[in-house]
């Protein structure tokens, strides 16, 4: 049987973003805000998330659609957060036990503390448990009034609060965890006799305790945890956030960072220890790094995995692509995907790459385009080599054998192999294949011819 459900309420639009696409689908570490409320809650135990979307829910779903965990609720007119929970009760349908409530523009919420929240309800035998925490500026948010023994009586927005109340500094941080039976019953009895004319869910707290229901607080001392992002200054903060987390938890493990505050990593990303990353680096999607490489200042590394000791030089940016051990490209090389650099791989400034495989030990020193290659071990590429790939319709393969010394300057017109040990000699376009251990050489003979330059003048 389920235990734990939630609900995600991300049905705004975010005015303040001043934006065209929905606030919850703004990116935050490199995904839209919403998936890191999902996946605290999930992290915390919920089988069951019932996703409340209205404005652009389309592009929501469609972001969404493949997890089965996940069952949307259409709120098509905002009527206050009570009437979005109310929304979301199909969606849950013969669940019996404990729900959390998120807000899907609440991001930082770790998942200790969602279990935490979930510790303390039960423990507590609550049927309403309230995360909260103590600001020195609680304006704007939902202040928490207690009774004498420390249980929630109700929850006062701003906008009704007397004077007396907003002195409280215990806010609602708009998380919460609740027994289902209850939260339906009471989301469906509330009304919107106040300030804003919402149906508020906090409205479910007083009807708890009305009945003598227990309803607790469990503050978080971290109140960033519950920043809200409603701006993109706010937004700007709750990357930031994300990025230090990311950066400490890597740095803690073994990984030198020269600056972290310039060092931008995405989630999920592996980093082997006594790596160095240098300023201004960034590293997306499914990323692993291996233990002792070099990551010199502005690469940048989306979706790629690094052996150990991978020296990847200033401005490289490979996507894609596999680099074994000890490979080392760059400054400024471009691997673009499908690259895989077999171990003590060289690949130097300005060359780039695309899917080509390179076999051990081979270098391409300097400034070069190799596309639709398999290049063999220990091969040289000269400087400024080129796989001429494409014949305007069709991409065509280049297969270079091993111990081949290309020289500089070099067309190789695919579909051509090279084979084993062969020489190309500078300047020579390769239109046919080369037989092993040859040399092949295709130049326009020189003509000097003395005292022109003097004859001109
Ligand atoms: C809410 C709380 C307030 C708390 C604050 C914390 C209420 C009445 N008040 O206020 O006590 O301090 O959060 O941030 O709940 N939403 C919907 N459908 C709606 C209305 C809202 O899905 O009809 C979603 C919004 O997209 C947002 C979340 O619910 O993700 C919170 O709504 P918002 O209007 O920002 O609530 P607050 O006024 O900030
Ligand atoms: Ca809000």
């Amino acid at each position: 049987m389920d235990k734990t459900a939630a609900i995600i309420l991300a049905a705004g639009k975010g005015t303040r973003m001043k934006s065209n696409l929905v606030k919850v689908m703004h990116l935050l570490g490199g995904r839209p805000m919403v998936a890191w409320p999902i996946e605290a809650v999930r992290d915390a135990g919920a089988t069951r998330i019932a996703l409340v979307t209205g404005h652009q829910s389309d592009a929501v779903q469609d972001y969404l659609h493949d997890d089965p965990s996940i069952t949307f609720a259409l709120q098509e007119e905002q009527l206050g957060t009570g009437h979005a929970v109310a929304c979301a009760e199909r969606a849950l349908q013969g669940f019996t036990g404990r729900v959390l409530i998120l807000c899907g523009d609440v991001p930082l919420i770790r998942p200790e503390t969602l279990r935490g929240l979930l510790e303390c309800h039960v423990s507590r035998q609550a049927t309403v448990t309230v995360l909260t925490t103590h600001l020195e500026n609680p304006h704007g948010y939902g202040r928490i009034v207690k009774g004498y023994h420390g249980q929630i009586l109700r929850i006062v927005e701003e906008k009704d609060a007397t004077e007396v109340e907003r002195e409280i500094g215990e806010i609602n941080s708009g998380i919460y965890c609740a027994e289902a039976s209850f939260l339906f019953e009471a989301v469906a009895t509330i009304g919107n006799d106040n300030a804003q004319g919402e149906y508020y869910l906090t409205d479910i707290v007083r009807m708890a305790a009305d009945r003598g229901q227990i309803c607790v607080s469990y503050p978080v001392a971290d109140s960033e945890e519950v920043m809200g992002v409603n701006d993109r200054v706010q937004l700007a903060a709750a990357e930031s956030v994300l990025r230090r987390r990311i950066n400490e938890a890597l740095m803690l493990a073994g990984v030198t960072m020269v600056d972290p505050s310039s060092t931008y990593i995405d989630k999920g990303v592996t980093v082997g220890n006594d790596t160095v990353i240098h300023p201004n680096v960034h590293i997306s999607g499914a990323t692993s790094i291996g233990s002792g490489c070099h990551i010199e200042t502005s690469v940048v590394i989306r979706g790629c995995t690094l052996g150990d000791r991978v020296t990847a030089k200033a401005g490289s940016v490979m996507t894609d692509s596999v680099l074994h051990d000890d490979v080392s490209i760059g400054p400024m090389a471009h691997l673009r995907p499908g690259t895989e650099l077999l171990d003590y791989v060289k690949i130097g400034n300005f060359v780039e790459t695309k899917k080509a495989v390179f076999g051990e030990g081979s270098k391409a020193s300097h400034l070069s385009y190799l596309g639709d290659a398999s290049i063999g071990r220990n091969v040289n590429i000269g400087c400024g080599t080129i796989t001429c790939n494409y014949d305007g319709v069709h991409k065509h393969r280049t297969v270079i054998e091993d111990e081949v010394f290309v020289g500089s300057d070099v067309q190789l017109v695919a579909p051509v192999t090279v084979g084993r040990n062969s020489l190309i000699a500078a300047g020579t376009t390769v239109t046919t294949d080369v037989p092993a251990d040859s040399l092949a050489i295709s130049r326009t003979p020189q003509v000097n011819k003395e005292g022109w330059r003097l004859k001109k003048k």
